[in-house]
């Protein structure tokens, strides 16, 4: 069934993705209920997260479940063993937290995205490095990017910025509270030919709360402001101690709309499924647009993979 499924999709998305210059696309999501996984096509390789059944109610039956998704995933998309690489969401095994390191193989490869290049690791963490439920978003940012200054926040491998210097941006600010993603974002500017010059393009390495809290130096505005936070988020490194984005949103609008220029757009998005928006709860002066619709790739069946905001200030405001 699952493999059956997966050579459908992948016939039926590889001249798609060809035209559209996607080497790395999503070919099944929980489609088949009793496959409870997630199949992602990364130009050869294929990178799988198996989600532990309630029925596989003990470690035997959970390995069985899972070594049958990896022979069905195998024979389906007829790739080599080595070009698999599986990973595990279940009570069992997933004691590890989102973005911590949980293995040291070190699968990496550089991908093409729409003209662009990305450093992706198959299998050193749960994810990959680069989130394909935004490769529309990223389109967008570059699209208007042109002689803009750009804050990305929770910026991760960089993404949104890489596609911010390809369509000219004048300023690019990039904050993280990894250092290890940092210096993968480095790498994925250098990857296309940008170098971060620490002055007009820089990365800061700071919590994002608190970056904003300290508010803007007198003149720095942006044009457009990224805020893709994660659902949850905890780290000694955190002054509030505790992030959650269903609790925290508002409070996390209100301090980077201090950071936004006149006529600017804040891009505020989540992939929490329990986030309750709320327009009264958008800063006064402000309005808010929900543009999930136009943000969601065509790969993604779930069309819920996340929501996507703009927020700008309102002409009266
Ligand atoms: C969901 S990812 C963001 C994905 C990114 N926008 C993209 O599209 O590639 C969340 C990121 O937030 C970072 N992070 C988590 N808590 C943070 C905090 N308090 N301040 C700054 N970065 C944080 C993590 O290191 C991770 O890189």
């Amino acid at each position: 069934m699952l493999g059956n499924r997966l050579a459908k999709q992948l016939k039926h998305l590889r001249g798609w993705a060809r035209a559209g210059g996607i080497t790395c696309f999503r070919l099944y999501e929980r489609d088949i209920p009793e496959f409870p996984a997630i199949v992602d096509w990364y130009d050869g390789d294929v990178v799988a997260w198996v989600y532990q059944r309630t029925r596989d109610d003990a470690p035997e039956k959970v390995r069985a479940f899972e070594d049958r998704c990896e022979e069905e995933i195998l024979d389906g998309l007829q790739v080599a063993g080595a070009r698999l690489h599986m990973k595990y969401r279940g009570r069992i095994r997933d004691r590890a937290e989102q973005y911590d390191r949980v293995d040291d193989r070190g699968v990496v490869k550089v991908v093409e995205e729409q003209g662009l290049r990305f450093e992706v690791n198959l299998s050193d963490y749960l994810d990959t490095g680069l989130f394909l439920d935004h490769r529309k978003t990223r389109s967008i940012i570059r699209h208007y990017a042109k002689g803009k200054r750009v804050l990305n926040l929770f910026a991760y491998t960089g993404s949104f910025t890489v596609y911010a210097r390809a369509g000219g941006a004048a300023a690019t600010t990039t904050v993280d509270m990894s250092k290890t993603y940092q210096e993968w974002t480095r790498r994925n500017l250098e990857l296309n030919g940008f170098a971060v010059d620490g002055d007009a393009h820089r990365l800061v390495h700071s919590d994002c709360l608190q970056f904003l809290s300290e508010g803007p130096r007198p003149g720095e505005q942006y044009d457009y402001i990224v805020l893709d936070p994660p659902t949850f988020s905890n780290s000694k490194r955190m002054d509030a101690g505790s992030f959650a984005v269903d609790r925290d949103w508002p409070r996390l609008v209100e301090l980077a709309v201090r950071w936004l220029a006149d006529g600017g757009y804040l891009y505020f998005s989540t992939n929490s499924r329990q986030l309750k928006w709320l327009d009264e709860l958008v800063p006064a002066g402000h309005v808010a647009r929900e543009i999930s619709e136009r943000t969601v790739p065509d790969d993604f069946r779930n069309r819920r993979i996340h929501r996507c905001w703009t927020v700008t200030k309102s002409v009266s405001g």
